[in-house]
């Protein structure tokens, strides 16, 4: 397998463009630079090639968005129904009010609708509104939000550049822990304007968890807001609030939404988002009507063909999949999050998470045509002979590990390339 192609990219993208990635989890610093694929060149339903024309089985679905497969035929026609018509126009075009209708027809808290583009731009939106609403400033968190400043002051390193001022309207609370919680709406008593959550992160909510959560924000005068970008469309078609019946008062959806075009929303109860309406969230883009015939071709095709249903089934072929080879090759590793999203975590004899063994496994099993990138998600395109495939790649790979002892020291040696030096890090929950 070649990669001078990927290699010689790299190169010139370094020189052109910070961190040669415009998203953290895609960038050569979360990989490899030597033997590994970097950059993509197309995409058809489950496997992606890369720019030297290798051809990988892949599972990160673009970090989530690709949830029916990539460049699905049903969906390119209705973009390219749309694009005939035009892209951005002078008013708003009526496909908006269309999506919005689908919207408030399947998210439980859903009455009203504001579109974006982003994940970042909706959380980003609901936290203004719900500081707008209460006419309070202090924001509760438990999960990983995006790139704004109000979300990145309680996220260092990764507050480089945010006003350190920002760091006293937002505080961080432990999942699963309602006691946690409490304590922090006790410290910052009459002064919180919301609760924003990943209401399912890389763990299941405890039994009652999230159901003590709205109750007690609820109690509190504090909006309760979901941050449902990765399990909207994915865990749910209406998100975890539909699949655990807990209804937050403002949700925010993007990824999965539109099979990969760039499309978000925040939605909420119409008390909230009618009163907030004077909350200045305007962009120029935000009414761009190919993600949203897309978006509306891809929930009709999710309803339709029963997808989520699939996704889980391969999902959880490969989850339980994985399990049995570890345990097989007793390698010290296991799997964190749901059959839906999760990540495998690799650890060294010292129980410290190992980073070396998982490019290792990363760049073996690439050799055996299988991208599994930075998390592991099913689309519908995944078919129980690509699992197969992949689980028969992956088991090479752990038999060379074992061969090895599993012993990081020695897989190091076989890593063919370098490790570059990445000192961001994505919140794991
Ligand atoms: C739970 C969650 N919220 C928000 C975001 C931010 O979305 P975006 O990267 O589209 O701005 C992400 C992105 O990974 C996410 O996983």
């Amino acid at each position: 397998m070649k990669f001078d192609k990927s290699r010689a990219l790299l190169k010139q993208a370094k020189k052109l463009i910070p961190n040669a990635s415009q998203t953290l989890s895609k960038g050569y610093k979360m990989f490899l630079e030597g033997d590994f694929p970097l950059f993509v060149s197309r995409a058809k339903g489950c496997y992606i090639w890369d720019v030297d024309g290798n051809k990988y089985i892949d599972y990160t679905c673009a970090l989530a968005p690709i949830v029916i497969g990539y460049s699905h035929d049903e969906i390119n026609r209705a973009i390219t129904r749309q694009l005939k018509d035009g892209i951005t126009f002078s008013l708003p075009h009526k496909i908006e009010v269309e999506l919005a209708r689908k919207l408030v027809e399947i998210i439980p808290c859903a009455e009203m609708v504001r579109f974006a583009k982003n994940g970042m731009d909706v959380t980003s939106a609901a936290v203004r509104i719900a500081r707008a609403y209460t006419g309070k400033d202090i924001i509760l968190r438990g999960g990983y939000h995006g790139g704004q400043d109000w979300y990145l002051a309680s996220q260092p390193p990764q507050d480089w550049g945010v006003p350190k001022v920002l760091k006293k309207y937002i505080e961080v609370f432990k999942y699963n822990d309602i006691a946690d919680l409490k304590a922090k709406i006790v410290k910052h008593k009459n002064k919180i304007a919301a609760v924003i959550m990943e209401p399912v992160p890389m763990e299941d909510p405890k039994k009652g968890y999230l159901e003590a959560v709205r109750r007690i924000t609820r109690q509190n005068g504090i909006l309760l807001i979901f941050d449902e970008i990765v399990t909207g469309f994915r865990m749910a078609p209406g998100g975890a609030q539909e699949y655990y019946k807990v209804v937050p008062d403002l949700a925010c959806f993007g990824k999965a939404m539109a099979n990969g075009m760039p499309i978000s929303c925040v939605v909420g109860k119409k008390e909230i988002m009618a009163k907030t309406e004077g909350v200045f969230l305007s962009t120029t883009f935000g009414g761009e009507t190919l993600s949203m015939a897309s978006a509306i071709a891809t929930i009709d095709f999710i309803k339709k063909h029963d997808v989520l249903k699939h996704n889980w089934r391969v999902g959880k072929m490969l989850y339980d999949g994985l399990n049995k080879l570890i345990d097989k090759y007793k390698i010290n590793a296991h799997l964190i999050g749901q059959v839906f999203k999760f990540k495998i975590i690799f650890n060294d004899s010292t129980g410290r998470e190992s980073n070396v063994k998982k490019l290792f496994f990363l760049q073996q099993a690439a050799f055996r045509g299988v991208f599994y990138g930075t998390s592991t998600e099913c689309n519908y395109s995944h078919q129980p002979k690509d699992i197969a495939l992949t689980l028969k790649a992956s088991e090479e790979v752990f038999k060379i590990m074992r061969a090895n002892g599993d012993d990081e020291i020695k897989i190091k040696k076989l890593i063919k390339g370098k490790i570059p030096v990445n000192k961001f890090y994505r919140d794991q929950r």
